[in-house]
């Protein structure tokens, strides 16, 4: 049976351990080529940088072929199924990643996928970046279980979705702080905290998350957004509330001004930049462990 990696939830959490442990051994030792011969399409509806390029550098650092097609280069664009695309593209490669919009887009190719299918982005999640952000806290803070999370900003977003789903697996608190309109609904929140006071919310966090106002697929909504989340900036003096070891994490592109300073990305709290190289570790852990079904 294929392991797909739609959610987190889709790795018990031992799993998620192992693939911890796993990621830090390929971090020290990144020449390990045990996808010898493996091959892994990464089909995008919506632009990347870091996943595109974080999947590549993947796959081929373990000693595989990535395949990369945005689906407007595709028979997608043209009118092929999804469903036909996914059977089709599973007897050339060993794992798919899709980027697509809604989630039932994501549920609908993975059900047809005879190989894994990984989620490098829908409107729901983004379960492959909270990896990468949660190992990056193992590595600054020791651990992430007890510790206090705090995301600032759009509540709704993809991002902000799976810290809720991932902090009972991983045993943190969360913290949202956004007005109303922009919070998840009240069974995604799986016991986070909500409030519309940033200040309130970000006081002795360890850990200062927040995601663009306007995500892929929102432009529409951009002006509306900027003016209902205008008090929602992570900015110096907000950060100073948080514990004095607190680290500030954005899973990028980030719009320097909006959601956060430019003082703040590039500051001495930010472990931004080291996030965005753990997307390649974990991924490298995360694609062994379902091709190998380690
Ligand atoms: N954080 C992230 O997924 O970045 P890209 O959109 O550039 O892939
Ligand atoms: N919430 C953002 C994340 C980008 C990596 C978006 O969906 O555009």
């Amino acid at each position: 049976m294929k392991r797909d990696f739609l959610t987190l939830s889709d790795l018990s959490p031992d799993e998620h351990l192992l693939l911890f442990r796993r990621a830090h051994e390929l971090k020290k030792n990144a020449r390990q080529r045990t996808l010898e011969g493996r091959s892994l399409l990464l089909l995008f509806e919506k632009a990347s940088t870091r996943t595109r390029i974080s999947f590549e550098a993947a796959i081929g650092q373990l000693g595989g072929t990535a395949i990369t097609l945005p689906t407007a280069d595709s028979q997608i664009a043209r009118g092929e199924t999804l469903e036909d695309t996914a059977r089709v593209a599973s007897r050339y490669v060993d794992a798919i990643m899709f980027r697509t919009h809604g989630d039932e887009r994501l549920k609908a190719f993975a059900r047809a996928a005879t190989v894994p299918v990984i989620n490098g982005l829908s409107d729901g999640g983004h379960p492959v970046q909270v990896l990468a952000d949660l190992f990056t806290v193992e590595e600054k803070l020791g651990e992430t279980a007890g510790k206090t999370i705090v995301f600032i900003g759009d509540c709704a977003s993809n991002m902000a979705r799976s810290y809720c789903e991932a902090a009972p697996i991983f045993g943190f608190s969360l913290r949202l702080s956004a007005p109303e309109g922009y919070r998840p609904s009240a069974a995604e929140l799986r016991g986070a905290r909500v409030t519309a006071n940033p200040t309130e919310a970000v006081q002795g966090a360890d850990v200062v998350v927040t995601d663009v106002w306007t995500s892929m697929g929102q432009e529409a909504e951009a002006k509306a957004r900027l003016n209902a989340l205008s008090s929602y900036t992570v900015d110096e003096t907000l950060v100073a509330k948080a514990a004095p070891h607190a680290i500030v994490l954005h899973c990028l592109p980030a719009h320097r001004g909006e959601e956060i300073t430019a003082g703040v990305v590039d500051g001495p709290r930010s472990a931004i930049f080291d996030e965005a190289e753990n997307r390649l570790h974990v991924q490298k852990a995360l694609l062994e462990q379902l091709i190998l079904r380690r």
